[in-house]
């Protein structure tokens, strides 16, 4: 019994861990850097921006555009939209400063609508893929259901806690 208890507890602690790690390590971006999200000096100049970047859940894009320039940020679904600057029809914001958290691991497409795509073909677009932080994994699950046993662990780390306070 005891040594369930703690493996419980020695779970659960792990889990806090995670997510603490997980809150302390989610990373803003500016999308372009200084430079922002307007209209670029070449077409390469966003996806460039994100070499050597590894985005993971609970990570922020933000959008900033110039008061001067007129922007929005549409989101395709499809490669072949995104690749062919298709106006998704859905755009996510007009306003200045955008800020999208990156909520589940997939691969994202951005790009600008304004202009019938003229603004995406001259480089307003890229693409990213969103990933798991290692760091906040759990545990393999047990048989049962991943929630409830987060909620289950999440209790016996609170009375692990209250045990040795
Ligand atoms: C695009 O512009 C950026 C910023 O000026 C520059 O660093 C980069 O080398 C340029 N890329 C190409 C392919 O010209
Ligand atoms: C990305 O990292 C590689 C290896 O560290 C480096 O050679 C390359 O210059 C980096 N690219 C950019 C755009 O920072
Ligand atoms: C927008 O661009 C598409 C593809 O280049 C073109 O077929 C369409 O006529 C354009 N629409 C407008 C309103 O300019």
């Amino acid at each position: 019994m005891a040594t369930r208890i703690m493996s419980l507890s020695s779970i659960a602690c792990l889990l806090l861990v995670g997510a603490l790690l997980q809150v302390v390590s989610a990373v803003d971006y500016d999308v372009g850097g200084n430079f922002g999200w307007n209209l670029p000096p070449n077409s390469t100049f966003f996806t460039d921006w994100t070499r050597n970047k590894t985005f993971f859940v609970g990570d922020k894009l933000v959008f900033r555009s110039k008061a001067a320039e007129t922007h929005d940020v549409g989101e395709p679904e499809r490669q072949v939209d995104f690749d062919g600057c298709v106006n998704p029809g859905i755009v996510l914001s007009t306003s200045a400063v955008l800020s999208i958290t990156l909520d589940s691991p997939r691969r994202r497409y951005f790009i600008c609508t304004v202009n019938n795509g003229s603004h995406c073909n001259a480089g307003m677009k890229f693409s990213i893929d969103v990933f798991l932080n290692p760091a906040s994994l759990p545990p393999p699950p047990p048989p049962s259901s991943a929630s409830s046993f987060r909620f289950d662990a999440f209790l016996a780390a609170a009375q692990f806690l209250l045990t040795i306070v």
